[in-house]
Formats: C-alpha cells, structure tokens, sequence
C-alpha cells in the first residue's frame, strides 16, 4: 500500500510504500476510494494537536470493504462505508445514552499498529483511519455500511466536514426555522454550518471570512449578508444589521481564542454559541465573568456535529440525494496521493474549500 505518513512537526507528509499488517478479530480492511483533507491534518503536521510521529494520517475517508475479521458484524466485504475519526462502540456508558459521538473507545485504538515501513518499524494510523492511503485498516466501530450512488468524493466528506458542520446545526444548536444565524470561519466545515442553517430553515445567514473566495462560496451555500473583518469588527457589522442584538445563533468554525470570543458577542443575549472549531492545546478562553451571567447565553461545544454516526451517516446522504445538501460544491480539487503537501498548502493559503484525494 501506499500512504502518506506524518514524520515529525512541520515537516511535509512521507508518501511512501507500507506493508498492511493483518486485521485483528474485529477489524476491516477498507480499499479507500477517496479521502478529503481537513483543518484537523494540519493541526498535527503544525503541533497543534499533539499527535504520535511516524503515524498515516487522514481522517475523512470512503471506500468498499475489502476483508473482516473473524468477529465483525457490522458490514460484509462489498459494502460502501463511511469512516469516522470518532467511533460509535454502541456499549459504553455515553453510546448507552445516545451521546455516541462522546464514545469511550475514541482513543482506544489509536496506537494499535496498522502498516510496516521499509525500515521494519510498525505504524499507527491517525484516529485510528489513515485515509491518506489506498487502504486502511480500523476497528469495525470506526466506520458506518451506506446504500447510495453518490460519488466516493461526497462521501468521503460526509466522514468529517459534513457531519461536524450540518451536525453542529442540527444535534448541537438545533437551530430553528426562522431564526438569525452567524458563521465564523467559512472554510471546509464553515460552508458545511452555512448549509445546515439553509436546510434547518434560517431565515438571515451571517457569513464571515477574510478571504473572498470564501465569502462567495458561503453565498452560494445560501448566506444572506456576508461579512469582511476588514471593512470593520464583525461585531458591530453584525449588531448593525440586528437592531443592535446579535443573532440567535453563532457558530465559530476556526478554532481560535479570538474567533469564540467574536463568536460569543455575536450572539444575541440569550442566544446560543456553539464552538465547532478546535482550539489548539495550548490556547485558553477568558470569558467577562459578570457579562456571561448577565447576558445568559448557552456555550455549546459540537464534537464532529454531536453526530449519531450509525443513524446520522444516513441522514447526510439522504439529504445529499435529494439535492438539499450539496456537497459538490464543497470540492474544489481532485488530486493524487503524491500532491498531498502541496494540497496541504494550498488549504493554508486559504485557495481551496476541500480538495479530495480520489
Ligand atoms: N474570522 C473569520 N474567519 C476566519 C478568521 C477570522 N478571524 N481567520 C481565519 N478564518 C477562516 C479562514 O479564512 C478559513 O476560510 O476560517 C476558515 C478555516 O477553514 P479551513 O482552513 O478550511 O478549516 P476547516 O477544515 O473548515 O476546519 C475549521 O473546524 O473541524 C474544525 O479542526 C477544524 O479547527 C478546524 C475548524
Ligand atoms: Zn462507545
């Protein structure tokens, strides 16, 4: 197999050729057909989420299922499946109680060995997946069977931008018909937030972004107003156009200090914040202790769109059939595994929504 695998901090990803190890009892051999590339790959290529080096990263993967082991029950060879950096193991204490994105095998199998080097040393895959591959190996509860046509490339996105942005609308904010909403951070998962608040019935769409490209995108997603930090903080542009009272809801999609604290005023007294975005390790928020008792607003925090993966996964592409959720629209690039840094790049340079490794 072939893999890009993260060698160290702020060094480029080594796309090299791996040798598979053999799936344990509960484990799928998945041949990927096509894997997006996510903020999130960034984060441990910058340190920012500390994460162990060497390691194949990719988390946002599709494919058919090529083996199980012996004591796998949740798919059979052929089916399609989507992957999932959060597993649902469907029996531990927060699965029980429908929290399955909160799962308590999240990190379980994250050091289990997947793939040799050349050099003879054992691998792990990142959230245990390692969707920068043409293979991968992962725990049965990592990944969920789904019946569709739909291109590999839109499925592949569901596995992350999709389920956490449209997630966070839906299961975490459940925002209502009708109401005002502000998006903070109109990249890959920002677009995604800008499309659930379409389909969950919004009736003004605040989208804010720096970058151009983005803000006309989040326009096509279905914003109302757009909004650029450089003609003035976002705030006060935002309070201008809601009689000085923010939006019902917020949602920062960035994963910055500085953008939740834009985030939380953006809000309307009473409103609901939700943090969609993953601060790095090393970052703190300071709230105003006597503004966040006053203005009562509820901080929610959507780990990937408090998404029900076995039920949600189906949702999505439901929604993506019937054209209410348009996820082409999401794809900017199609590239080969070797392009992989330069992909990496140009997500930073802020040139692409999501490019898709097919
Ligand atoms: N205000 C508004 N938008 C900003 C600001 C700012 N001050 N600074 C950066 N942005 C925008 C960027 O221009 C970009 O469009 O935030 C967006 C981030 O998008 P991507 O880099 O495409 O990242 P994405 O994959 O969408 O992930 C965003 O969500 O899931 C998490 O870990 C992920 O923390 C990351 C966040
Ligand atoms: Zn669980």
């Amino acid at each position: 197999m072939r893999a890009g695998v993260f060698v160290g901090v702020d060094q480029p990803l080594s796309v090299e050729t791996l040798t598979p190890l053999p799936p344990g009892p509960r484990d799928v051999v998945v041949q990927i057909t096509a894997s997006g590339i996510c903020h999130t790959e960034a984060a441990v290529i910058g340190g920012h989420l500390p994460w162990v080096a060497p390691s194949i990263l990719g988390h946002e993967v599709t494919g058919t299922v090529l083996e199980v082991g012996a004591m796998v029950t949740r798919v059979r060879v052929g089916d399609r499946v989507i992957s999932s950096g959060l597993p649902a193991c469907s029996n531990c204490f927060c699965c029980v109680r429908g929290q399955t994105h909160l799962c308590e095998e999240t990190f379980n199998h994250s050091a289990t060995p997947r793939a040799r080097r050349a050099d003879g040393t054992d691998i792990p895959a990142f959230a245990a997946l390692g969707g920068f591959a043409d293979l991968m190996t992962v725990p049965e509860i990592s990944i969920v069977p789904v019946h569709t046509d739909l291109p590999a490339e839109q499925l592949a996105l569901i596995g992350c931008a999709i389920t956490t942005g449209v997630g966070s609308v839906l299961n975490t904010a459940r925002v209502a018909p009708g109401s005002s909403v502000t998006v903070i951070g109109c990249g890959g998962v920002g677009q995604c937030v800008l499309q659930g608040a379409r389909i969950a019935g919004a009736a003004r769409i605040f989208a804010v972004d720096p970058v151009p490209m983005k803000r006309q995108a989040a326009l096509m997603q279905g914003a109302t107003d757009l909004i650029d930090p450089a003609d003035g903080d976002p705030v006060a542009q935002i309070r201008e156009r809601t009689q000085g009272r923010g939006t019902d809801y917020s949602f920062e999609v960035v994963g910055r200090p500085e953008t939740i604290l834009t985030a939380y005023d953006c809000a309307r007294r009473g409103g609901i914040v939700t943090m969609v975005g993953m601060p790095s390790a090393e970052s703190t928020v300071s709230f105003n202790g006597l503004g966040l008792f006053l203005d009562a607003k509820e901080i929610r925090v959507s780990n990937m769109g408090s998404s029900q993966i076995r039920s949600d996964f189906a949702r999505y592409v439901a929604l993506a059939e019937t054209g209410r959720l348009n996820i082409e629209s999401m794809i900017t690039r199609r590239i080969a595994l070797d392009d992989v840094n330069d992909a990496l790049r140009a997500m930073d340079a802020g040139e692409v929504i999501r490019t898709v490794i097919v």
